[in-house]
């Protein structure tokens, strides 16, 4: 699948990522070099892998991610945790802007 990743900066990339790896968006996008520090190593408690999600077809939030996204001071009605995103077909074409670093 592919999609765009928007970081703080203003610079816009479109990836190419593998739906056949079990990978969470967290884990690609942090392969992919990107400055998500990911503390709690994908388990929905440091939110440092927050992200802004738009035109994805994924599944709704968990309650432990819910309530994660309740504690940040920064949320948005698009608001998601990269680490509880698998990579699937859902996210080709989707917009996906990095939060953590402004917060
Ligand atoms: Fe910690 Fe996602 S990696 S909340």
């Amino acid at each position: 699948v592919k999609f765009t990743v928007n970081e703080p900066d203003g610079s816009q990339t479109e990836l190419e990522a593998p739906t056949d790896m079990g990978l969470s968006l967290m884990e690609f996008l942090k392969a992919s070099e990107y400055p998500i520090q990911a503390t709690c190593g994908g388990m929905a408690l440091c939110a440092t892998c927050h992200i802004r999600l738009e035109n994805a077809d994924v599944p709704e939030p968990e309650d432990a991610e819910l309530d994660m996204l309740d504690t940040l001071p920064y949320v948005e009605d698009e608001s998601r945790l990269s680490c509880q995103i698998r990579i699937a077909d859902g996210l080709h074409g989707a917009s996906i802007t990095l939060l953590a670093a402004e917060e």
